[in-house]
């Protein structure tokens, strides 16, 4: 079953990425969006506060004249707030099944995905309170609802549902509670809980590109012109409330505490969260061995801590005496073994002399010594490339050219820059063509980044700036998109094979002229 889910994501991912480019498509910056949307809720929230009623009888009637009496600024803007708050539980829900097909809750990741399953949880719970605060049908049923609900636990002394009986059992005080709970209680909580959830990722991406905020904002004002929020018939404790438009992104389990009890409700919503949160514990994903420092080769420099992607490395006081201030150490259990560290450190480099080629932090199931091995074997003839790629982007072996010689690494990010000119002045390949995840969609998060700093001299170890750029390519390509990977070898062959043409001709004027 995630199988077939895996590939309707991927299917519909594709089709955005025709839509909007990799680098803005939004399944790239589903957690990003689910934090921008929840931020307009908030936004729009305070805005509405301010015109708000806390009680029975004002409460209807602010939002009403909210909506009606200033239709193009409080009415817009409960639209916005309504719109925002869906949009974040569909952006929520895709984050959610996005890391489960792509199976990121295995291994160190699991403290990400069990600080996520909470939230799910704080924000239903921060639209329910929402939905009570209006006060019209919907707002007694939620109401009533909820305190059917709460009933189910043995928590309360005297029944909750007796407080919506008639009008003059519910008090003002509880609108400001729940005013209270909706608007700076739920906030806060929702505010630590993504702080707690993103703790252990370094550099997360909380703001998704511009473009992206400003389409979704876009897209949010139309809809809530052509298609504005409005309210049910006020509530009415002595009728029962009539037919309702149910937000089913919110309240999709009331209906079934009517169907069925509080009680049965509580199981299912407690067995559907263990079940979530035991995500991690599923066997399978077989995982490489953590990143292991080789002291000798270690200089301190920092660089590998810097680029970790999950901050499982610390830089720590000398151990062995030798005159470097610093080493590296790295904490098992944060490392997810994307091999990047290997990349960023500068003893990785092909050129040095050594056999085996050791170096001061990789990995030890994929040695930077395995990929110069690799490396140093290409197919005989002229113009031949070294493809390089990720195991987690196009699969490279579907590009069956005898004057290729292709590799796939954990992650982009572990090749060191040094490898691309070793590659090219050492062994002798024509070029070097780069494939990673899609833009803005590396598996490892920051690999990609690294790599594409490495090579345009941003970033240490960079690549040597005698290299010939026009002789290195980057090709970030999606799993399943190989025609578009044949396309781009064959194009860069051609690119290589013009600056050949040009060089015999620069080589044979050279010559005339001697
Ligand atoms: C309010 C709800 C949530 C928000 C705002 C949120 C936001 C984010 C953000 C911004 C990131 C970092 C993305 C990056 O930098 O690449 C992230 C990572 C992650 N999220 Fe969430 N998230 C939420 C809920 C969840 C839930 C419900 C789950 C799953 C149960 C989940 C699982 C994960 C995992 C596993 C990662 C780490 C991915 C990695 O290590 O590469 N999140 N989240
Ligand atoms: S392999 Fe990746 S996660 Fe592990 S220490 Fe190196 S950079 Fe960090
Ligand atoms: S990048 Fe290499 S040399 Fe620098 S601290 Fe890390 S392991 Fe040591």
């Amino acid at each position: 079953m995630t199988g077939a889910m895996a590939r309707g994501l991927a299917r519909l991912e594709s089709w955005f990425s025709s839509g909007f480019l990799d680098r803005f498509n939004p399944f790239h910056f589903l957690g990003a969006l689910t934090v921008c949307f929840l931020w307009i809720a908030l936004v729009t929230g305070i805005y509405l506060f301010i015109f708000y009623r806390t009680s029975l009888q004002g409460a209807y009637a602010s939002v009403e004249a909210l909506t009606h009496q200033q239709w193009f600024a409080g009415g817009i803007m409960r639209s916005v707030h309504r719109y925002a708050s869906d949009a974040a539980v569909i952006c929520l829900v895709a984050h959610l099944l996005r890391e489960m097909t792509r199976g990121r809750f295995r291994g160190p990741r699991w403290f990400s995905w069990l600080t996520g399953t909470p939230l799910i949880w704080i924000v239903v719970i921060f639209g329910i309170t929402g939905y009570w605060m209006v006060w019209d049908e919907m707002g007694q049923y939620v109401a009533q609802s909820t305190a059917t609900l709460l009933d189910a636990l043995p928590i309360f002394t005297e029944p909750m549902t007796r407080n919506f009986l008639t009008d003059s059992a519910i008090g003002g005080r509880l609108f400001t509670l729940i005013a209270f709970i909706h608007l700076v209680g739920l906030p806060i909580v929702i505010v630590l809980g993504i702080w707690f959830h993103l703790m252990r990722v370094r550099y997360p991406r909380i703001n998704p590109p511009r473009r992206l905020v400003a389409g979704s904002v876009l897209t949010l004002l139309v809809l809530s012109v052509f298609v504005p929020v409005t309210s049910h018939p006020p509530a009415d404790m002595t009728q029962v409330p009539g037919p309702l438009e149910l937000d089913w992104f919110y309240l999709a389990l009331l209906p079934l505490i009517e169907a069925s009890s509080g009680g049965v409700v509580w199981m299912l919503a407690a067995g559907g969260t263990l079940l979530l949160a035991a995500f991690p514990l599923l066997p399978g994903g077989d995982r490489r061995k953590p990143a292991e420092v080789y002291l000798p080769d270690c200089s301190g420099c920092s660089y590998c801590a810097e680029d970790c992607p999950y901050g499982a490395i610390d830089m720590v006081p000398r151990t062995d005496g030798r005159n470097f201030e610093l080493e590296a150490r790295v904490n098992p259990d944060l490392c997810v073994a994307c091999g990047i560290c290997a990349g960023s450190c500068p003893s990785s480099s092909p050129f040095r002399q050594r056999t085996p080629l050791t170096t001061g932090i990789e990995l030890p199931d994929w040695r930077v010594d395995e990929l110069r091995a690799r490396l140093s074997d290409p197919p005989a003839g002229r113009g031949v490339i070294a493809l390089i790629g990720c195991e987690h982007a196009v699969e490279l072996a579907r590009v069956d050219d005898d004057r290729v010689l292709a590799v796939s690494l954990p992650c982009i990010g572990m090749l060191p820059a040094s490898t691309i000119d070793h590659a090219m002045r050492r062994i002798g390949y024509a070029g070097v063509l780069l494939s990673g995840c899609a833009d803005c969609d590396c598996y490892h998060r920051l690999g990609d980044r690294w790599m594409h700093e490495r090579i345009d001299w941003q970033r240490p170890p960079a690549l040597r700036r005698s290299v010939s750029r026009e002789r290195v390519e980057v090709c970030n390509l999606k799993p399943g998109r190989h025609a578009e990977l044949k396309a781009a070898v064959a194009e860069f062959r051609a690119r290589i094979e013009a600056l050949r043409d040009d060089e015999d001709e620069l080589d044979r004027n050279t010559e005339r002229c001697a």
